[in-house]
C-alpha cells in the first residue's frame, strides 16, 4: 500500500476527490495533509476524516523559504509517504525541495500545459480566445508547472464564460482526473490520462 501526503492552501477541494477516492482496492491511502496556511479550511476538512494533519505557516519564515521548506520537509518525511500530491499548493517549490522527491512527487494545474503556466489561467485562456481549456496532472520537476504530462482533461470554453465560471468547470474536471491518475500511479502506471 503507498503512502500519499498532500499538500493545499486553501478549500483543499482537489484533497479531499483524492482522499475519498483512497478506499477499498485502491493502492495508495492518505497519510497527511499539510498546508502553509493554518487557517486552510481543507486542513479542517482532513481533520474531520481522521487524517493527519500539518500546518507550516510560509509568514512567520518571511523571505527564509528554505528555513520554510524545511519546517514542511519535517512534518512530511515523519509521515513517510511515498507519493506527494500537491493539490492546490500556491507556494514555488525550491529545486532542493523538489529533489527530495523526484519521481514521486504530483501537481495538478488549472490549464492545459504547457499553456498558461503561473497564475490566473482561466483568464488568460479566456483572453487568448481560447475554444478549449482544462486542467493537467503532471509530474513535478524543477521548472514551475512544468514536468512530464500524467494526465489532462479539457472542458469548452462557453460564450459568456467569466474566469469564475470557467474555473468551476474545470474544477469539476480535476476532481475526475486527479483520483484516475493517482490510482495508476500509484499502481506504478504513468501513461498519461486524456479525459475528454
Ligand atoms: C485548483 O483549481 C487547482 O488546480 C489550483 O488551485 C485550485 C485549488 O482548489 N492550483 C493551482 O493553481 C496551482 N498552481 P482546491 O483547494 O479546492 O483543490
Amino acid at each position: 500500500m503507498k503512502r500519499v501526503a498532500i499538500l493545499i492552501s486553501g478549500g483543499g477541494s482537489n484533497m479531499l476527490a483524492l482522499v475519498n477516492s483512497m478506499t477499498g482496492d485502491h493502492p495508495a491511502r492518505p497519510v497527511l495533509v499539510a498546508s502553509n496556511d493554518p487557517e486552510a479550511s481543507g486542513l479542517r476538512r482532513a481533520e474531520a476524516m481522521g487524517i493527519a494533519t500539518a500546518a507550516v505557516d510560509h509568514r512567520r519564515f518571511g523571505k527564509d523559504r528554505a528555513g520554510f521548506e524545511a519546517e514542511l520537509l519535517r512534518h512530511i518525511l515523519a509521515a513517510r509517504p511515498d507519493i506527494l500530491c500537491l493539490a492546490g499548493f500556491m507556494r514555488v517549490l525550491t529545486a532542493g525541495f523538489v529533489a527530495q522527491f523526484e519521481g514521486r512527487m504530483l501537481n495538478i494545474h488549472p490549464s492545459l500545459l504547457p499553456k498558461y503556466p503561473g497564475l490566473h489561467t482561466h483568464q488568460r485562456a479566456l483572453d487568448a480566445g481560447d475554444t478549449q481549456a482544462g486542467c493537467t496532472v503532471h509530474e513535478v520537476t524543477a521548472v514551475l508547472d512544468d514536468g512530464p504530462l500524467l494526465g489532462q482533461a479539457q472542458v469548452p470554453v462557453l460564450p459568456g464564460d467569466t474566469a469564475d465560471s470557467l474555473a468551476a468547470r474545470v474544477l469539476v474536471q480535476e476532481h475526475r482526473l486527479y483520483p484516475a491518475v493517482l490510482r495508476r500511479y500509484a499502481a506504478g502506471d504513468r501513461t498519461p490520462i486524456l479525459l475528454p
